[in-house]
Formats: C-alpha cells, structure tokens, sequence
C-alpha cells in the first residue's frame, strides 16, 4: 500500500478530496493532506483529519505533529524533520486535487509560500494534478500555458470533465473527477512506478523554471533533501591521490522569461581540461558544469545546473570536503525576477537587475586549512594584472588565474589559452598553448603553494 500525499487547493471541488481521501483510506494507503487557506474556506481540515486519521498541514512553518509519518506509520523518535521537506520525501505519489487556477500558477512559476506548494516543489515522487475551475478560467491562456509548463516537467494532468459547473446553469469543462477515477489515476502512476522528477544532481534544468529547488532550499536555509553529497569516483593512481577536487565549469544563465536569459560565452573547456588534469594525477575530481555541452572526462563525477544559484549551492554543499576548488565557471553576476510565459515585441523593455552572491568569496571566507581556493579572471589589457591581485584580495583566494579577453584567440569558446597566474607573492606567466597544458600549469602551480602552506591574500575591505 501506499503513502500518499493529497494537495487540496480553494475551491468548491475540494468536497469531493474528502471523498478521495476516504476512498484511498479504505483501499489501504496511507494518507496525509495538505490544504492552502482557501481550501479551508470551502472544507474544514477537521473533516480530512477525522477521514485519514493524521493532521492536515497548512504553512511551512508548521510543525508536523506526526513528524513526517503517514498514518499506520511509526514518527521517528526525538528527530524534528524539516516539514515541508519530510512528507515530500516519503510519499509514493503527490495528487493535487481540486488543483485552482492559481495554485497551478504558483507549482507552474515554481512557488513555495505554503506547505502544499513547497512539498510539491521538493517531491521527486510522481506527481499528479487535477484542474478544476470555471471553464473560462481553465480555458484562459494562462491557465494552459502552466499546464503546459507542468506536463513539460513531467507532472501527470487529469484532466477535467465536461458538464454542470458550480456556477449556477453554467455547463462546461473544468469539472473535477469522480473521486473514484482520481484514485485510479494515482493507482495506475504507483503501479507502473514511474518517477516524475530526476534527482536533482542530473537533471539539466529547463530555462523555463522560475525557482529551481536548488534555490528554493537556498533561501529557505535548508536543502538537506537536495544536498546529498555523494562521492566522486577516485581517479588512477597518481601524485595527486587522496585529493578531493571541486570544479565549476561553464557559464550560468539567468531566465528573463520563458525562452530567454541573461548568459556568457563561456564554453566550459578551461573547466573540464582542468577536471581532466586532476584526475589523471589520481584526484577524485567533481565537475559542477554550468550550461556545458562538452562530455566530462572519463571518471569525473559531473553535476548540471543551469542558474549562479545552484551553482552557488553545488559548490556550497560539497566545499567543505575538498581539498581544491578551481571556481572556472562564468557565473553571471546579475539575475532577474523571471516573468512567466514569453515576453512580446514592444517598444522597450525594463529588466530589474540584482546582483547574485560572489559564489568563490563566499567560500574562500569559510575555507578551513589546507583547502586550496583558485579563481579565474577575464579581464581586457592594461591594468589587468592589477585587477586581478585586487579580485586575489578581494575574493581571499590563494591564485588567480588571469585571461586576457582581448585577445579573441585564447580563452572562452577556443582550444587554447594564455593565462597569468597571480598569487599574493608572485606572478608567472603560462604561455599560449593547449588548454590541457595550461591547466596542468595551473595544477604544478597549486603543487607549489600546498607544498608552501599558502595563506589567503588579505581581504581588502
Ligand atoms: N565568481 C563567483 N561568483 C560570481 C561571479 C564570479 O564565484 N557571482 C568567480 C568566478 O568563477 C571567477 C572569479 O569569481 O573565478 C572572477 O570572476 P569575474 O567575473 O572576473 O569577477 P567579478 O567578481 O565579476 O569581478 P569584476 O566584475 O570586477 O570583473
């Protein structure tokens, strides 16, 4: 039998959850429900509550009582879990039913301001929808575009039926389904055990997510459902055996709207040529690849993210184990709010603009000993050795490896590259030549100050 999670969104249909709720109960699965407030308008959680036997949750901030059990079900003794993650994480299956126009909205532009919304946006278990509404409401372009969007991520709709509405005399599609062929529906999705969501380290994200998981846990200061660190594969034998490497590669991307973002021309190549360089040395070597569309090395774990946000939190999670970070991603520095469905033609445009967080400060701030910060710096000619021991102090990072942009026939999308490694005592230059061998220049230069017991150049204010 199975455990499953009931979303119930406002509206008048919500009388016929308690029905699939009592059937669902009887057929032997265990069942918790979630309700916004406006489903409370229409039924009370008491009636849900009495019918499945477990609370009914309402706000993310609220205590699960039942600790993340579904009923029949043991809670886990002095263990407080994070509510809004737990039952997410321990259902088979998640239906939203009735699903109204604007709780699609918010699971379609990826919202987590309830406990229903959020569950839905952490649950990697196959999710179900059940749209119910006026038929205007359900015909309206908005509505299907987030039906659309839903489906595209692999949300199973039931669609709803034909004939008398709520409103009085009017007929039309936006009935909900019997509850009966509700609980088939989840039944059939349980028995063919499809999974709805990829787990969150190989799935590539779609431009058209207006707020990833990733971010979600991100702000919510949580993300231990997200941020299972696994190993990556130790490498052959070699001098460098026994390291941890972290590599960001690529370029991150910010959505504007549903087709475009704000991105860069960074190919990823620097960052696999010196994930490729690790581990033939023996490293166990993590690439977070950011937009990449090169293949990793052989024998490189490989993580996808597409926005400065999960990059931030790939790299955050898995920091504190590694002994090198070699920050070669392009990370844009500005994101914007994203606005749902595609922007038309008009005769100008307003993008609000905000900084995102400085991913290698970040770390290189809370790096403990003998953990090795490398970051890179695209800079135009003149000053830009100057720049780059500025970003070296800035940043608190042990190296800076410095490209100089203005010449097109190094750097971002090219096989080759020159570089200048900048420390807080030195410079030396790497000569043009394969990006291969410029990162194994990068790599004997990061042999010399480990050997050297480097300390952080001072951060300037
Ligand atoms: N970087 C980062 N997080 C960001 C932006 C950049 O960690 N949000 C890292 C890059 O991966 C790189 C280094 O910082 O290793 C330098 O990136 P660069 O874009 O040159 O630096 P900025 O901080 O953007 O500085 P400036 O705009 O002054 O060039």
């Amino acid at each position: 039998m199975a455990r499953l999670l009931l979303g119930v969104s406002g509206g008048i249909a919500a009388y016929k959850a308690l029905e699939f709720a009592r059937l669902a109960t009887l057929a032997g699965h265990g069942v918790r429900v979630l309700m916004t407030e406006n489903a409370q308008r229409f039924v009370g959680a008491a009636s849900f509550e009495g019918i499945v036997g477990a609370p009914v949750l309402t706000s993310e901030f609220e205590r699960d009582p039942m600790r993340g059990a579904f009923p029949g079900e043991p809670g886990e003794e002095g263990h407080d879990p994070i509510g809004h993650l737990e039952l997410a994480a321990g259902c088979d299956a998640f239906l939203v039913a009735p699903a109204s126009a604007n709780t699609l909205a918010k699971l379609a532009g990826g919202f987590a301001d309830s406990m229903l919304a959020t569950s839905f946006l952490a649950c990697t278990a196959p999710r179900l929808v059940a749209p119910a509404m006026n038929d205007r409401m359900y015909a309206d372009a908005a509505t299907q575009a987030n039906l659309a969007t839903l489906r595209e991520r692999g949300v199973e709709v039931i669609e709803p039926g034909e004939g008398l509405l709520a409103s009085r005399g009017e007929r039309g599609r936006g009935r909900l389904p019997d509850p009966e062929e509700l609980l088939a529906r989840v039944e059939a999705v349980l028995a063919s055990g499809e999974r709805s969501a990829p787990a969150i380290e190989t799935v590539l994200l779609g431009e058209e997510r207006a707020t990833s998981a990733a971010e979600t846990a991100l702000l919510d200061g949580g993300g231990t459902a997200a941020g299972v660190v696994d190993e990556a594969p130790a490498g052959e034998p070699g001098p460098w055996t026994g390291l941890r490497v972290l590599v960001t590669a690529g370029g991150t991307r910010e959505p504007i709207d549903s087709v475009r973002f704000i991105g860069n021309r960074s190919s990823g190549r620097m960052g696999m040529a010196l994930a490729a360089a690790a581990a033939r040395r023996g490293a166990e070597v993590t690439v977070v690849a950011a937009n990449v569309s090169l293949p990793e090395p052989g024998g490189v774990k490989r993580i996808d993210v597409e926005t400065t946000a999960e990059l931030s939190y790939e790299t955050v999670e898995r920091f504190e184990t590694q002994h090198v970070l070699l920050m070669a991603a392009a990370p844009a520095d500005f994101r914007t709010e994203p606005i749902t469905g595609k922007i038309k033609r008009q005769d100008s445009l307003n993008l609000n603009l905000q900084p995102t967080e400085d991913i290698l400060a970040l770390v290189a701030a809370d790096r403990g000993e003998g953990q090795t910060v490398v970051g890179f710096a695209a800079e135009h000619g003149g000053e830009a050795v100057a720049r780059a021991r500025a970003k070296l102090a800035r940043k608190g990072a042990d190296l800076i490896v410095l490209n100089d942009v203005s010449d097109p026939t190094i750097g971002f999308d090219s096989t080759e590259n020159e570089v200048l490694l900048v420390t807080a005592t030195d410079e030396e230059e790497v000569p043009k030549a394969s990006k291969d061998a410029v990162a194994d220049a990068i790599l004997d230069r990061i042999d010399r100050l480990r050997a050297a017991g480097a300390k952080p150049a001072q951060a300037a204010g």
